[in-house]
């Protein structure tokens, strides 16, 4: 999109789509790509709320200078240093001379260690406040959501979090940026698969975060990537909390690794049992040919795991090894084990299997 949305008052969104990159962090897939949300609170003073990657940083350039219209930028709020929202800072300090760049103890020094800035910064305290001339910004450190500096940057006046990567989604923004503006419940298995794949395995630091964020009374939730929540900011708060909680739904997930049908006819044949007791959500997946992306993203949620694989050179099957490597990454809980490692050509369920055609969630 070509121009500033203006988010609230005085708050405007300079976000921008990528759907060049192919795989998020290297490793996870892009199919509808993603944005890079970058946020200007003017008042008397300015404020840029996190960056983008570095190839859209003339983009971003064109639309700040617009909406800038002369007037200094002040200060960059970093949330997070990672270079999907801060490659370009030494970039902005040079086309922004006097430009201080906001960051609690631990960005700073990561600031120096990634940009060797050392200078031009503010150094702001978790609840520390600053003020924009008639507007107030507070700042929420998140410690390892996802990385060791994160932070949220809370407007007082509009009750609206600069939340970073939490509660974010994979998926560019088509035109509609705000929650009202699309289906918003389409929205979920993709902000899933984010969730999963890049805070799974610090879940227990999400959590840590929503008990701060209880203090707080909030109206909109900007994130990094994905929609602006305007309308029900409770909803992808949900959701997060949710899945944090790893709390699982009343779904089955058969996971099968075969090279010659024959563990793959086992797996259906299971599924196909369980779905005559009643299971009314099974999803089958072949490890040699879902993107592990996808398959964590369905066992996150799922009450039970089934694993079944084929052997090769002694070993359990590569692509199943890889996936339960994924799984013990990702910090997956577990609520039951087999009592005994799985013979050749077979898995244990490694999941609570008490699946009940009633039930719609519950603890695993
Ligand atoms: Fe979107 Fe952790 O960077």
């Amino acid at each position: 999109m070509e121009h500033a949305v203006t988010v609230a008052e005085n708050v405007h969104w300079l976000g921008v789509n990528d759907m060049e990159t192919e795989l998020f962090e290297a490793m996870w897939p892009l199919p509808g790509g993603i944005s890079y949300n970058s946020y200007l609170v003017t008042a008397g003073k300015t404020a840029l709320v996190d960056a983008v990657k570095t190839p859209y940083f003339p983009l971003l350039c064109s639309r700040l200078d617009r909406m800038l219209a002369g007037k200094k930028l002040d200060y960059l709020v970093i949330n997070h240093i990672e270079p999907d929202h801060a490659g370009p800072i030494g970039l902005l300090a040079a086309r922004y001379p006097g430009l201080q760049i906001v960051g609690n103890k631990r960005t700073m020094e990561l600031l120096k260690k990634y940009h060797a800035i050392d200078s031009g910064t503010l150094l702001v305290e978790d609840g520390g406040t600053l003020d924009l001339d008639g507007r107030t910004l507070r700042f929420i450190v998140t410690p390892m959501v996802h990385w060791p500096e994160t932070m949220m940057t809370y407007d007082e006046k509009e009750r609206l979090l600069f939340s970073g990567d939490m509660f974010g989604g994979y998926g560019a923004l088509g035109g509609a940026v705000f929650d009202d503006e699309m289906e918003a419940a389409g929205r979920e298995g993709e902000t899933l698969r984010y969730f999963t794949n890049v805070f799974g395995s610090v879940s227990t630091m999400v959590q840590k975060a929503m008990v701060k964020l209880r203090e707080i009374e909030v109206a909109v939730v900007a994130p990094s990537h994905g929609p602006v929540w305007r309308k029900e900011p409770r909803t992808v708060m949900g959701w997060y909390d949710r899945w944090s909680r790893q709390e699982t739904e009343n779904s089955a997930v058969v996971i099968y690794g075969s090279m010659y049908q024959n563990t793959k006819t086992m797996a259906e044949a299971v599924a196909r049992a369980m779905a005559e007791e009643g299971v009314g959500d099974i999803r089958l997946h072949d490890v040699s040919r879902s993107h592990p992306s996808y398959i964590l993203a369905d066992a996150w949620t799922s009450r039970a795991l089934l694993l079944g694989s084929a052997t090769y050179n002694v070993h359990l099957f590569p692509p199943m090894q890889n996936l339960v490597s994924l799984f013990g990454h990702k910090k997956m809980r577990v609520a039951s084990q087999a009592s005994s490692a799985p013979a050749a050509g077979a898995a244990a369920p490694s999941r609570n299997c008490k699946l009940s055609p009633k039930t719609t969630s519950g603890p695993r």
